[in-house]
């Protein structure tokens, strides 16, 4: 299911009941002693061809909805790109008119578009629109809202109850509907661009990563069944941006299914990676972009410290190195990446080419410029704890982090 959709409903619902403002927290005391400094960030600091764009650095902002006010996001993201990132993805850009959040289809949300690449733009940072399709069927997802909204039902209890309406809702979309959400990631990569965005990326998990698993597509048609059927929504989707834009850079979020232990139910199982991967890039993928799949426990995908399985630094780079033995193009990890000299070694050793970071880049937007200015014992480290970001996310505060009390 459909952290994502959750995430929608979230804003819907925070719309719905006004403005909530920012808790202040709690500050933990790290042992700035323990703090490695590092020598070198060479390679960190060096350029990249990312499918034609040059990112100056190695470092992206990962995708991350913010669940803020239009202004206080603004803001973030501005703070964020001044930081010295590369890129900014932004997360959940809607491929659909009608999906929540700002739409690319109307003036309003062009608008609000505009000003964030703008703003990013002004900072010598670019701008990524990660397309989104959400997998619920956004009809069995309204009737839960009266629910959440008088709080009856909770965020941890909707969650399961939105799951068990992908599978049947992905086995039974008509092919008529799937060919115009597949044509409408086409038509959304066209609004990106015009609105100032640099490049997109398609959105690998949600509805992609649902018909990529057998977990919840069940089809008989020329979608379910073998990994090329499952992997025909996901091809078609980055052929439509191919298609109508040539030279657009695309990144693909590519969402792994681990099976033992397992974790994560849509997304690419790891023996599948081999025939994905290859029919992406023919599609026109330029970048994957690479992660653990699993939208319905959200530790799993935003892990803590404490994870039994995710919990240390780099945790999901495994993944990046199965991806790495199938393609030439460029590999950005994700996924607990906060030290610089551990980024700067897996960007040597050619596990990944560039580190994409949400937490540690709300922790501290200035990470990047830290480090390449060699004051790394000044960053404020991220310590897994999602007590703010997510947290504060679930909690419908927006996202936050415990560093925020001090100013910084
Ligand atoms: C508050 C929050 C919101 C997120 N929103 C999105 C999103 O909109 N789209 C997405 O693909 N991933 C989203 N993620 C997942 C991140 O992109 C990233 O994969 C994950 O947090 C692991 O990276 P990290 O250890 O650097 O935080 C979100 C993560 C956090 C903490
Ligand atoms: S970004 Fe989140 S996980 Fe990291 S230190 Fe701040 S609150 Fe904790």
């Amino acid at each position: 299911m459909t952290l994502s959709s959750c995430w929608a409903i979230l804003d819907f619902v925070k719309r719905k009941d006004g403005a909530r403002r920012a808790r202040p927290c709690i500050l933990k005391k790290i042992d700035r002693k323990k703090e490695s400094s590092i020598s070198t960030c060479e390679i960190l600091s060096s350029p990249l061809n990312y499918g034609g764009l040059t990112l100056k650095n190695r470092i992206i902002f990962a995708p991350t909805t913010l669940g803020l006010s239009q202004e206080e996001q603004l803001e973030r993201l501005r703070q964020i790109a001044a930081g010295g990132c590369a890129m900014i993805i932004l997360g959940d850009v809607p491929v659909l008119p009608h999906g929540f959040g700002p739409s690319l289809y109307t003036k309003k949300g062009r608008a609000w578009y505009r000003a964030v690449a703008d703003a990013v733009h002004a900072e010598g940072c670019l701008l990524c629109a990660q397309l989104h399709q959400s997998d619920s069927n956004i009809k069995a997802m309204l009737k839960y809202i009266p629910g959440v909204l008088t709080k009856r039902i909770s965020m941890e209890q909707l969650r399961p109850l939105l799951n068990q309406e992908v599978g049947p809702y992905i086995t039974g979309l008509p092919t008529r509907k799937i060919k115009e959400i597949t044509e409408g990631f086409g038509r959304a990569a066209e609004l990106a661009v015009e609105v100032g965005f640099d490049m997109v990326q398609v959105h690998g998990d949600r509805m992609c990563g649902s018909f990529s698993s057998t977990v919840f597509n069940h089809r008989t048609d020329e979608y379910g069944g073998s990994p090329e059927n499952r992997a025909r929504f996901a091809v078609e989707a980055v052929s439509a941006n191919r298609r109508r834009l040539p030279n657009l850079p695309i990144d693909y979020k590519l969402a792994v299914r681990q099976e033992n232990p397992h974790y994560g139910n849509a997304g690419v199982l790891e023996s599948e990676l081999g025939i994905f991967v290859p029919l992406l890039e023919k599609a026109g993928v330029t970048s994957f972009h690479v992660t653990l799949a699993n939208h319905e426990e959200l530790a799993d995908t935003i892990p803590p410290a404490r994870h039994p399985e995710f919990g240390k630094e780099g945790c999901f780079l495994k993944f990046c190195d199965q991806v790495r033995g199938l393609t030439r193009l460029p590999v950005c990890g994700v996924g607990g990446l906060t030290d610089p000299e551990f980024i700067e070694a897996q960007l040597k050793a050619g596990r990944i080419d560039c580190a994409a970071m949400s937490r540690q880049l709300i922790a501290d937007p200035a990470w990047p410029r830290k480090v390449m200015e060699g004051r790394p014992k000044e960053i404020h480290r991220c310590v897994r704890c999602n007590k703010e970001c997510l947290g504060g996310m679930m909690a419908h505060r927006g996202v936050h982090c415990i560093y925020e009390r001090k100013g910084s």
